[in-house]
């Protein structure tokens, strides 16, 4: 069963249902309200009620939006331009050649997928090429290898946090800060080297961003799902404003598939009920994705964030206590590589598990001579092979040692361009909207983190302070007393 649209094709047929059991699961499963909820979603008034805000990603696809959110002034276009060009001067008078995204979670795993993904599509017109480079990790470990590399002169931050205050970004901040301070003075880094993208336009302003370099986007975008906002800035210079105008066009387009098809011919419909299929019939715990090429790698761990952080919970939108599953343990890593790691789990392993396989067929002409660039189609083609073959193993197994029976999904792309990459993701977030609203919970919350976070800055308290540790259990006692 193969549904194609413009930009994206969904194979389910190793899911192994039939087009009436799928109709019949849908009867039982999806809301009575479904459409109605779902057309709030694509306008913007879908309810966050433990947030109590709309739910407003979807209207950053439009190509105005960024403009829109920053006073309708071209900010984001304009600081796009003038870095790709060689244009922006430092303080000292030296083209800036690097940028560090810092930034953690939605405010990094989005812009790093989409840079890396789309970095081949580049608009050409750049005389300065720019490098883009991405801290998250709390650490410091990205910088600790990244800074020795970098003049502070000739380097500028983006400081991406959707709330400002995420303690991994703002620690990063502090050290970018005191790197800096070796060859600038505060007013000079923060006058000419600093970058703010965030919803707290306050927070910018009393950090000391001059408000030309501030970026802002909707409370109500979650962070997991900005990378269509300011937060996608990145990719934007990356590969160009007006691609990453084309990533929001296929996101677009995947909203009005998502609105307009029929059941058996809609991708992001069919992947939720697909996927609550194998979570409450074949009791499958976990979705395995597995991208077949290699400018994708990182789309597990931004699926991570996108589904766990949104369906992982055990309260409904009301905030009651649940009795059933709901979001999948969502893992993955590129299938070529995987083949030759945990693949052998996956064909004889004790386990169960369903899998997206996520495969490109061709790759767009190069500037490689003829000969390098055979050899390139030729490794496409093998990709290409080995996906099939697995995904075939997989489901079928052998009837003897390989039992097989492992359900998959096969999202093809003719081509990875910023229409397909953007139609992909918005297929994989209208799936996640979707799995939410069967399971009647808050997709658009993360209580967890947030307790998380409380707690982690307790233990930091007692750290600084050097008391209060008796509040905590004996491990973490003893851990604290060794520090
Ligand atoms: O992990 C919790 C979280 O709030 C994510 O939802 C978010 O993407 C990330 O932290 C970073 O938050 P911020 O963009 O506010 O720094």
């Amino acid at each position: 069963m193969m549904i194609t649209t413009q930009h994206l094709a969904l194979d389910l047929t190793y899911q192994g249902l039939t087009r009436d059991q799928l109709q019949q699961f849908a009867n039982e499963r999806l809301p009575r309200d479904f459409a109605e909820l779902r057309a709030q979603l694509l306008k913007g008034t879908y309810e966050n009620p433990s947030e109590g805000r709309q739910v407003t990603h979807v209207l950053n696809r439009s190509r105005h939006s960024v403009v829109a959110a920053n006073g309708g002034r071209n900010r984001f276009s304009e600081i796009v331009r003038t870095l790709r060009s060689g244009k922006w001067l430092g303080a000292t008078g030296q083209v800036v050649t690097d940028v560090i995204n810092v930034g953690v979670g939605g405010s990094d795993l989005g812009p790093l997928l989409g840079s890396e993904a789309l970095q081949e599509f580049a608009d050409d017109n750049t005389a300065h090429p720019l490098k883009v480079h991405f801290a998250s990790s709390m650490d410091g470990s990205q910088l600790y290898t990244l800074l020795p590399q970098l003049n502070p002169a000739t380097t500028l931050v983006i400081m991406a946090s959707k709330s400002f205050s995420t303690i991994d970004t703002l620690a990063n901040i502090r050290t970018l800060k005191a790197w800096a301070a070796r060859e600038l003075s505060e007013q000079q880094w923060l006058e000419k080297h600093v970058i703010g993208v965030s919803s707290n336009i306050e927070g910018m302003t009393n950090f000391g961003i001059p408000p030309a370099q501030q970026l802002s986007f909707a409370e109500s975008v979650g962070g997991r799902y900005s990378l269509w906002s300011a937060i996608g800035l990145p990719i934007a210079l990356t590969v160009g404003a007006n691609q990453f105008a084309r990533m929001l066009d296929g996101a677009k387009a995947m909203d009005a598939h998502f609105g307009e098809a029929e059941l058996h011919e809609n991708i992001p419909l069919l992947m939720a009920l697909t996927g609550v299929y194998n979570r409450e019939q074949r009791g499958i715990n976990n979705l395995a994705v597995l991208p077949y090429d290699g400018r994708l790698r990182k789309l597990p761990d931004y699926l991570q964030q996108l589904d766990m952080e949104s369906n992982g919970k055990q309260q409904d939108r009301n905030g009651k206590p649940i009795d059933y599953p709901t979001g999948p343990i969502i893992w993955g890593g590129f299938g070529p590589n995987g083949q030759h790691a945990f693949y052998q789990h996956l064909h004889q392993g004790y386990d169960n598990f369903a899998a997206d396989f996520v495969l490109v067929l061709q790759r767009a002409a190069t500037e490689f001579d003829a000969a390098t660039q055979a050899e390139f189609a030729e490794q496409q083609t093998l990709s290409v092979a080995n996906c099939l073959a697995h995904r075939r193993l997989m489901w079928f197994g052998d009837g003897k040692t390989y039992p097989g029976q492992h359900p998959s999904n096969l999202l093809l792309l003719q081509e990875l361009t910023p229409q397909a990459f953007g139609a992909l993701i918005a297929a994989y977030e209208h799936k996640v909207f979707t799995q939410g609203v069967i399971w009647k919970i808050n997709s658009f919350d993360q209580p967890g983190v947030e307790l998380g976070k409380k707690i982690a800055n307790e233990v930091l308290e007692v750290i600084k302070t050097g008391t209060g540790s008796d509040a905590f259990d004996d491990s973490t006692q003893a851990i604290l007393q060794r520090l």
